[in-house]
């Protein structure tokens, strides 16, 4: 079986992030959605929150399963038996920092690491922006699937 990881905080999951899960899918046999835990950065949604919307928006997606991770990636990579990860690049600045990432990566395990050039759609979108929008009121809908867009503004509303 063909495996491979897309991994990320998702806090929280957009458009951009969907396309490449749903892309990776068709290439795949098996994607898993691998969500960080990260202690020392603080999220607007828990790590189980993330995981379950996650698994909400890609519920239609039979061979996508999420999980979370703490510590190195590639560990991760090897206790589930994935010898590849897939990243997203947006724009040429990502490339920089995922390359470094990737080598790294792979000199530690033998992960290979493929980079999927983001749909045009959505090469300006990242989560951080996503929840600057809606912090200040901005229309995040179309960037977001219709349940972070609801839980965003439940989140940050008051
Ligand atoms: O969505 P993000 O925050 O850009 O995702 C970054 C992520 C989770 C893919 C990256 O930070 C990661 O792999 N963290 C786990 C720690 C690790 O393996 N670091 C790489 C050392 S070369």
């Amino acid at each position: 079986m063909r495996r491979v990881v897309c991994p990320g905080s998702f806090d929280p999951v957009t458009n951009g992030h969907l396309d490449i899960i749903g892309r990776s899918a068709r290439l795949y046999d098996e994607v898993t959605v691998a969500v960080l835990i990260n202690v020392e950065k603080s999220s607007l949604f828990t790590v189980d929150e993330r995981i379950d919307i996650l698994q909400a928006v890609t519920k239609d997606i039979p061979n996508v399963k999420v999980r979370k991770f703490h510590g190195l990636l590639v560990d991760f990579c090897r206790q589930n038996d994935i010898p590849a990860i897939v990243k997203g690049i947006r724009v040429v600045s990502d490339f920089d920092y995922e390359l470094q990432m990737a080598q790294l990566n792979y000199r530690m395990s033998g992960v290979e690491t493929l980079f999927m050039p983001t749909n045009p759609e959505y090469s300006f979108l990242s989560s951080s922006r996503v929840k600057e929008i809606a912090r200040y009121g901005g229309d995040v809908s179309g960037l977001v699937p219709d349940l972070v867009h609801k839980l965003l503004i439940e989140r940050l509303r008051g």
